[in-house]
């Protein structure tokens, strides 16, 4: 077991993470775990060492936010795979942002693949694998009394406010922020924090000069190797961390 990290009772687990209670009644821990997923969990396998590769990645992204201002749970990176973080209520909703037009985007709506989205394109999915993520406006947010109308506009400004910053830190490391997705909880006193992780499994990332190169878990949804994926994980690292893995 890590130094200095003292596990409480576990509270809940899912595809990739299992959240524990910690020592402090006002703090969570998040393990993240070596699995991998996708098409709602019908694709699984296990990656050694990918946990720590997400938790790393994950952590400095929240500090690059926090450094930004954005308001996270994130309080400290416990390596290899865990982080302290602020307990909140989560909003089960997937909040994704495109900046260039790829994935399920292509499936729903009449746009071309790699066609810029000027402003960004913030959308609302209800998280829940077996109706498969249905996307939510905002008097279905309303609703199913997620968010009132004020609430979604405050979580689309953060989300703004996210893509500005993760834009311009993968911009310095020579990658496009293609898009991503984030999670929101909200804290004591009802303030949206970006909470769950931010890292390769979350965000399409492709890079600036070498075209079709990607450092993403799309290279796991469309059939690449475990070897690939973990090397893609890997390289991530080193681009965003500037340093070889430690574990
Ligand atoms: P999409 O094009 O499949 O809707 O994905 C948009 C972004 O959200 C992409 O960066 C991947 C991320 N994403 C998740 O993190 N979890 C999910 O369950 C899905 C569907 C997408
Ligand atoms: N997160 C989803 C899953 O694990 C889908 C995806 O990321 O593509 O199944």
């Amino acid at each position: 077991m890590t130094e200095n990290l003292v596990l409480g009772k576990k509270i809940a687990e899912g595809k990739t993470k299992i959240v524990y209670e910690s020592t402090n009644a006002n703090e969570v821990i998040l393990e993240f775990k070596d699995d991998i997923t996708a098409g709602d969990g019908l694709k699984h396998d296990v990656i050694p060492g990918k946990g720590y590769l997400n938790c790393a990645i994950s952590a400095k992204l929240f500090e690059v936010l926090e450094s930004a201002g954005v308001p996270t749970h994130f309080i400290k990176y416990i390596p290899p795979n865990y982080l302290i973080v602020r307990k909140v209520t989560m909003l089960p909703v997937e909040i994704v942002c495109r900046n260039i037009a790829a994935g399920h985007l292509l499936q729903r709506f009449p746009v071309k693949a790699g066609d810029p989205l000027n402003p960004p394109l913030v959308e609302f999915f209800l998280k829940d694998d077996e109706l498969h993520d249905p996307m939510l406006n905002d008097m279905h947010m309303a609703y199913l009394k997620l968010a009132n109308r004020d609430e979604c506009d405050e979580i689309r400004k953060i989300t703004l406010q996210v893509n500005d910053a993760l834009k311009e830190f993968f911009a310095s490391k020579g990658i496009i922020l293609v898009d991503f997705k984030i999670e929101v909880g909200r804290d004591g006193s009802g303030r949206f924090l970006v909470s769950d992780e931010i890292n390769g499994d979350s965000c399409r990332l492709w890079a600036e000069t070498e075209k079709g190169k990607i450092f993403d878990k799309d290279v796991y949804r469309k059939g690449g190797s475990l070897e690939e994926v973990k090397n893609v994980y890997v390289t991530l690292y080193k681009k965003l961390i500037g340093q070889e893995p430690k574990y």
